[in-house]
């Protein structure tokens, strides 16, 4: 199996972080509060700013880019990280790819020095559920109402977190 390598993207990567988001906005518009139609029109300053925000880390197998997550501080707790952004190109799911992405968040949190990752999650987002669970993040009590533009009424996320350490 070819290897899958996790690197992080500084701000003069937002040209290759830009293009694979509006990748996944478009493949998977359910799964993000933003939309393409909405990103696809911001400026490069919007792009250079979100690269700085939080870490950006994308996944290759053999040189191309097959996977992207975020990394940022947690509301909920100041001690917590939070993931979030997460998408996996859909030939390339099943494969380890979300695994080394999230391995590769949860150290950068850890080193960090956060004790845990959240991640919020649709709660009818099957696939990102069990993902998730399979990893080891465990269900909170913490909902909140999906915020995705196609969302339906009652529709809910949850948030999952992950104990870290570094
Ligand atoms: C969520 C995502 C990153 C997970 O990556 P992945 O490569 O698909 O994950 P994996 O294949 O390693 O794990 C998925 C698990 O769900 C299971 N699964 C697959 N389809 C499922 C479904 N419809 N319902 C429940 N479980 C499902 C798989 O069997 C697997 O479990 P296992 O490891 O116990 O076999 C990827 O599917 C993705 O990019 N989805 C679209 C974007 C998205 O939803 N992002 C999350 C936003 S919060």
């Amino acid at each position: 199996m070819s290897e899958i390598t996790v690197r992080t993207l500084g701000a003069d990567d937002w040209e290759t972080y830009r293009s694979i988001r509006l990748t996944a906005l478009q493949e998977s518009p359910e799964a993000f509060v933003a939309t393409h139609a909405q990103e696809e029109s911001a400026t490069e300053e919007f792009w250079r700013e979100r690269m700085e925000r939080s870490r950006r880390l994308i996944a290759y197998v053999d040189k191309q880019a097959v996977g992207i997550a975020s990394v940022g501080a947690a509301q909920e707790d100041d001690n917590a990280g939070e993931l979030f952004g997460l998408w996996v190109h859909p030939e390339a799911r099943g494969t380890g790819v979300a695994t080394a992405l999230v391995r590769a968040g949860a150290e950068a949190a850890a080193h960090a020095g956060r004790t845990q990752l959240y991640y919020w999650v649709g709660t009818d987002n099957g696939r990102a559920v069990a993902f998730a669970s399979g990893y080891g993040f465990r269900p909170t009590h913490h909902r909140r109402p999906m915020r995705v533009v196609s969302a339906e009424d009652g529709e809910e996320e949850i948030a999952m977190t992950l104990p870290i350490s570094a």
